[in-house]
């Protein structure tokens, strides 16, 4: 089966989040199950900058009233369609912000014409190759449902909410700029609190929507996690369903990783003190003693709890526990984080930045992760935690429940947990699991329980790319036995 995923990051190309580890990883999964994937990306300069030889197959004269050329590439395991369009993509800034953190004036411009790319590569503009269904992510690529359907292709498509916060949320007058019928501003496809969604035109076009756990398939339902979408979702609710994320196990594998001054298993865990040394060194941590290290390696936001870290570090560190934080986000938290810092030198620092051997080398050093999310439709920070040996300190939502054990009694004896889980998701909720788990560190034993029992969790691809490729194989049956519905080709 071959499948078009249209994407607006993939690993590692471009990085903002966990959207990219999983479009990065997934293929490779999908592949020994005889799901062969193609990726259409946008070409940023940090992706043009990074392709080698490139084949132009296909100039699209007039995308959106953009120049843009189709150009393919295979790299790191994984066969890329990259959407070079220097008019939408080459400029400073991220995927989705500028320099200053702002985001791009024409972001819906800026996806739309990838959306629509990718329904016109279902629709076979690339001579030889069509894919038999169309996976989408997020709302970056939401529209590509709603395109195909107005071209009346009758191949597939799945969008797969990673983080139902972020909608694509745009002005109802774009509609004839995006090239679509003004009567697509109705409840029923595209219309949003008087604006459109770009998010709610895939949820409700999309012939299956998946979102990356169980648990958070269920709470989208309700108005509190839904954010607005709970409607649609309970509308669509029966082509609804969770399928939780795996890791790459081999670029995250503490045996192999290059970014490890001392790499390690779960029988050499004493090799972590070399990384440790590193790490505090680096951090500018006092590392003579043998308190644990809580770091975190986040986006600095709310719904990431960053806040609620920082209302609690001082405690930890009263209780002779150092605290790391690597990350950005939002400028508030990242300044409350920085000043609880600033009273406690060499016990906590909080560096403000993103990069991978950064991020590598904190669960390679750390002895604990804290992710204390008030929403978290996966998470995969906890998932490295766990391989490297770092017990994760979690809230109870979303993925978070369903993939780490709390080290209740019950748990602990029967050896499955795995971490410390707090529910409510408060600060005094937090600060009982930061609590529960220092006094674990001081019984070495049990310490290193959870870190064996953590590192034996399975986290890999496997099961879940065999439901995805369920979930593919039942569309494409069902697609061979219809015919195509009567829409219209687009004109752009
Ligand atoms: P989300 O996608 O909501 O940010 P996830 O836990 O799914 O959360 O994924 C976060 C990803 O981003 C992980 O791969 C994590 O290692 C990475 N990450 C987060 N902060 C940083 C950072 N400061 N530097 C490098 N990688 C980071
Ligand atoms: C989103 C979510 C995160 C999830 C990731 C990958 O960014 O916030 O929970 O793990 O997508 O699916």
């Amino acid at each position: 089966m071959k499948v078009l995923s249209v994407t607006s990051e993939v690993f590692p190309l471009v990085k903002t989040g966990g959207l990219a580890d999983v479009t990065g990883s997934l293929p490779k999964a999908l592949e020994p199950l005889g799901v062969e994937t193609t990726t259409l990306l946008p070409g940023y300069p940090t992706v043009m900058k990074q392709l080698a030889n490139p084949l132009p197959l296909l100039v699209f004269d007039d995308l959106l009233g953009e120049r843009a050329t189709l150009l393919h590439v295979q790299m790191n395991g994984l066969n890329l369609l990259v959407l070079d369009a220097p008019t939408l993509y080459d400029r400073p800034g991220g995927p989705y912000v500028d320099d200053a953190g702002n985001d791009h004036p024409d972001n819906w411009k800026r996806f739309a014409a990838l959306s629509l790319a990718g329904a016109e590569i279902a629709a076979g503009a690339l001579p030889g190759w069509q894919p038999d269904l169309v996976q989408t992510h997020d709302w970056q690529s939401a529209l590509t449902s709603v395109y195909m359907r107005e071209m009346g292709l009758s191949v597939p498509s799945v969008l797969t909410i990673h983080n139902i916060a972020f909608q694509g949320q745009f002005s109802a007058g774009l509609l004839t700029a995006l090239g679509l019928r003004t009567d697509l501003y109705s409840t029923d496809c595209l219309e949003y609190f008087g604006d459109i969604s770009f998010l709610k035109g895939g949820l409700q076009m999309a012939d299956a929507i998946t979102t990356v756990s169980p648990t958070y398939a269920r709470e989208i339902l309700t108005p509190r996690f839904g954010m607005g979408m709970d409607g649609v979702l309970n509308e669509r609710v029966s082509v609804l369903r969770g399928i939780v994320n795996g890791i790459d196990l081999d670029i995250w594998d503490p045996a192999t990783d290059p970014h490890l001054p001392s790499t390690y298993t779960s029988s050499s865990l004493r090799r972590k003190r070399e990384n440790r040394a590193v790490l505090t060194e680096r951090f500018g941590i006092d590392g003579n003693d043998d308190g644990p290290i809580f770091s975190a390696v986040s986006r600095l936001t709310w719904q990431k709890g960053m806040d609620m870290l920082a209302e609690t570090a001082d405690e930890v560190i009263w209780s002779g526990g150092k605290v790391i934080v690597f990350g950005r986000g939002d400028p508030a938290i990242e300044r409350q984080l920085l000043e609880v810092a600033s009273r406690h030198p060499g016990r906590m620092a909080v560096h403000i930045g993103y990069d991978e051997p950064t991020a590598h080398l904190i669960h390679g050093g750390s002895d604990a992760i804290v992710q204390p999310s008030r929403f978290e439709p996966c998470g995969l920070t906890q998932l490295y935690a766990l391989r490297y040996g770092c017990v994760p300190v979690v809230s109870r939502t979303g993925g978070l429940s369903e993939t780490i054990i709390d080290a209740n009694d019950a748990a602990m004896s029967a050896r499955v947990a795995t971490g410390f889980q707090f529910h409510p998701v408060t600060t005094d909720g937090l600060r009982m699991a930061l609590r529960r788990a220092i006094q674990a560190y001081e019984n070495p034993k049990q310490w290193a329980r959870l870190q064996n029992q953590g590192m034996k969790a399975k986290f890999s691809w496997e099961r879940s790319a065999q439901q995805y490729a369920a979930v593919y194989a039942s569309l494409t049956k069902k697609s061979a036995n219809a015919p195509a519905d009567g829409g219209r080709r687009m004109a752009f």
